[in-house]
């Protein structure tokens, strides 16, 4: 296996492994683990990628969030990320599948909201638009090690609140459903996710994170407001321009992401994994304590 890397600091592609190879063979889950623990971003190109290679694949790094779909509100691994209705028609501007990837063009994690947060995300096109479409990285790991020694230290000892619907509301006021908030209520976590491989820490935020716990509104808004900006400067992002039989994968705990805009009336479909952190992942020290009842 070779590891080439990509992008400024963080993010390579892997040669000479395939995505079927992580399925099939210890060793080279083995590999490709150590090598997403020190990159964050990895990339597989011309890959046979398949719902079920995907799936394979993903279930070798934890257990697979569950998203229900439909009516009846079955559970599936996947999460289709599309602008095609049922009858393969490109949905207008403000239907809910074109607001969902409008919101996933701000810069975030991937469930920070969740009652379990995610380890990683694996993510493969079907659909590529003939332009834009790309999905834009930042290294949350080195955002966090640019910082001076003792906000670092301030930092690593906040927690910061996550919330679905926050981030939905910055695209359009009622995008999350009841249900969903319902079901989502807001998660508070560390505000510094520590690797516990390598003892790395990187910044948990996200376009979903509104407050910092016992911080004013404003004054914990402004530091969040700072941090991002801090994290996703120009010139530090991995852009990957999407090619048939790409699959990516990265590290929710020290990555951003976004999605680039495309043409709207061009189609585009996406198939994602996410796999849930565990406490080999560091969760439970992003716990909160809890909090201490009033006298
Ligand atoms: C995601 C996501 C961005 C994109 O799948 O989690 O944010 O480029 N995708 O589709
Ligand atoms: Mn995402």
């Amino acid at each position: 296996m070779d590891i080439i890397p990509i992008g400024p600091g963080f993010a390579a592609e892997l040669r000479g492994v395939t995505v079927a190879d992580v399925a099939a063979s210890d060793e080279a889950y083995g590999k490709v683990r150590a090598a997403f623990e020190e990159h964050s971003v990895l990339v597989f190109r011309d890959q046979d990628v398949t719902d079920e290679a995907q799936l394979a694949y993903s279930r070798r790094f934890g257990p697979l969030e569950v998203t229900k779909v439909g009516s009846e509100g079955f559970g599936t691994n996947l999460v289709i990320l599309k602008t095609l209705d049922d009858n393969g028609n490109i949905v207008p501007e403000d239907h809910r599948l074109a607001l969902r990837n409008k919101a996933n063009q701000l810069w975030h994690t991937d469930s920070p909201f969740k009652r379990l947060p995610a380890l990683a995300s694996v993510l493969s096109s079907r659909i590529i638009p003939g332009r834009g479409g790309e999905t834009e990285f930042v290294s949350t790991r080195l955002a966090f090690e640019r910082l001076d020694p003792v906000l670092r230290k301030r930092l690593e000892n906040m927690f910061a609140w996550h919330d679905y619907a926050y981030s939905r509301g910055k695209i359009a006021p009622d995008l999350a459903s009841s249900a969903e908030r319902a079901a989502l209520p807001p998660q508070c976590w560390r505000l510094v996710w520590k690797n516990p491989v390598n003892g790395r820490g990187a910044l948990y935020i996200a376009s979903h994170t509104y407050a910092i716990e016992g911080m004013e509104d404003a004054a914990g808004k402004m530091l969040l407001a700072e941090l991002m900006a801090a994290a996703t400067a120009p010139g530090l992002s991995y852009v990957h321009t999407w090619h048939k039989g790409d699959m990516v994968m990265w590290d929710n705990r020290a990555t951003m992401h976004r999605g680039r805009p495309w043409p709207a009336n061009e189609p585009r479909y996406m198939v994602r994994t996410t796999i849930s952190a565990t406490a080999a992942d560091g969760l439970e020290s992003m716990r909160a304590p809890p909090r201490q009842a009033a006298e």
